[in-house]
């Protein structure tokens, strides 16, 4: 990928490798912070090398009545001004310029406009823009104009105000292991935010799942990975802590005519709490934890890691997989199980090329 912003913009700081030396100083860097573990190798899953991501968002830069769109710089503070950005999906990509101008053009739309997220998924974009003032019904009929215009959805967010135009989702489809799925993903739920890696992602977790009872997922969120591996159990409980994530998770169920998930709002530590008998919930009330027979465990959490209470909790299952947006947590939480582990296999999935984040998956046996 070229970048015209290479070396100013504090997004991508790995612009001076080429993408093959990227993926090596990955792997090396897992290489070295797992070596107790003696994993020589390991599968790596690329990214496309731009126009992977279908979420982004930017800062709005005013200077009088000319805005642009705006990163955080890589060096110093301040706002650093761009009018594109490679990195996200061909979609995303053209409409910013038009978008710009079209916002640009409307003082109503544009004053106090302070950030915009997008959203994009195979079926449609979704545009959230993010003001600094109160917004009415001025600024609905202005704003109607651009879902007119641009075919996509607009949503509008200021101090405790979500203004809904149309609707405040899109549909995503996602290809696992040959089949098709369905998405409802709202906006301000998480959401993977590169497509292509996400599908290789769940693909690899669902090859490695065999001979199983129930499945426990913990973080599942709208369930990304719930809905294609529940044809692979008999019954799944899965747990997320936001609301709007498990409004989606309901949904997709619906959606994918999938009958055999119990999704719970629930934070992993309550559900920890609530399977050890140490607190009773009126939100379990209606599901019996005790008639489920759990195979496998799969966890999905922040960069925090799992806390170590549910870490202990799941320790007593037989197949746990951990899927890890922080090798630093993920190495702590493996540390613990290890004595009662063994590591079967772990894979690498990039999901932000030029950025040194690492998404790791790792598949443990009893
Ligand atoms: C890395 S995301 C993964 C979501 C999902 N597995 C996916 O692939 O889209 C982590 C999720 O954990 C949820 N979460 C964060 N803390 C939590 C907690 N203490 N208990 C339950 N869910 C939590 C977040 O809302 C978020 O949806």
């Amino acid at each position: 990928m070229e970048c015209k912003y290479f070396g100013e913009c504090g997004s991508c700081k790995l612009y001076d490798l080429s993408y093959t030396q990227q993926i090596e100083q990955k792997k090396e860097y897992i290489k070295e912070l797992f070596s107790d573990f003696l994993i020589d190798d390991f599968e790596f899953f690329a990214s496309n090398e731009e126009h992977y991501r279908n979420r982004a968002e930017f800062r709005i830069w005013h200077d009088g009545d000319e805005i642009s769109y705006g990163m955080h710089k890589l060096k110093g503070k301040g706002v650093l001004k761009i009018d594109e950005c490679p990195k996200v999906d061909e979609q995303i990509y053209a409409l910013m310029p038009k978008l710009k101008k079209f916002l640009q053009n409307s003082d109503e739309l544009r004053e106090k406009l302070y950030g915009i997220e997008f959203l994009s998924s195979k079926n449609g974009m979704l545009v959230t823009l993010i003001y600094h003032k109160q917004i009415g019904q001025d600024w609905k009929k202005e704003a109607r104009k651009i879902e007119e215009k641009f075919g996509i959805f607009v949503i509008g967010r200021a101090k405790k105000i979500k203004e809904v135009l149309s609707q405040d989702f899109v549909l995503e489809s996602l290809q696992v292991e040959d089949k098709n799925y369905t998405y409802k993903i709202i906006e301000g739920g998480f959401s993977q935010p590169n497509r292509v890696t996400n599908e290789k992602m769940i693909s690899w977790v669902s090859s490695h799942v065999k001979n199983t009872k129930d499945l426990l997922e913990l973080y599942c969120g709208h369930g990304n990975f719930t809905i294609p591996l529940s044809g692979k159990f008999k019954k799944v409980l899965a747990t997320e802590i936001s609301k709007t994530s498990i409004k989606s998770a309901h949904f997709n169920c619906e959606l994918n005519n999938i009958k055999n998930i119990k999704f719970l709002r629930m934070s992993v530590e309550e559900l920890t709490s609530a399977m050890n008998k140490e607190r009773e919930f009126n939100r379990l009330k209606e599901i019996d934890l005790d008639s489920f027979n759990f195979s496998h465990v799969l966890i999905d959490p922040p960069r925090a890691g799992i806390d170590a209470k549910s870490l202990e909790f799941i320790n007593q299952f037989e197949n746990i997989i951990y899927i890890s947006c922080n090798p630093k947590t993920l190495k702590r939480d493996i540390d613990i199980l290890n004595s009662d582990f063994k590591i079967v296999d772990f894979a690498l999935f990039d999901q932000f090329v030029h950025t040194n984040h690492i998404e790791s998956g790792v598949i443990l046996k009893k």
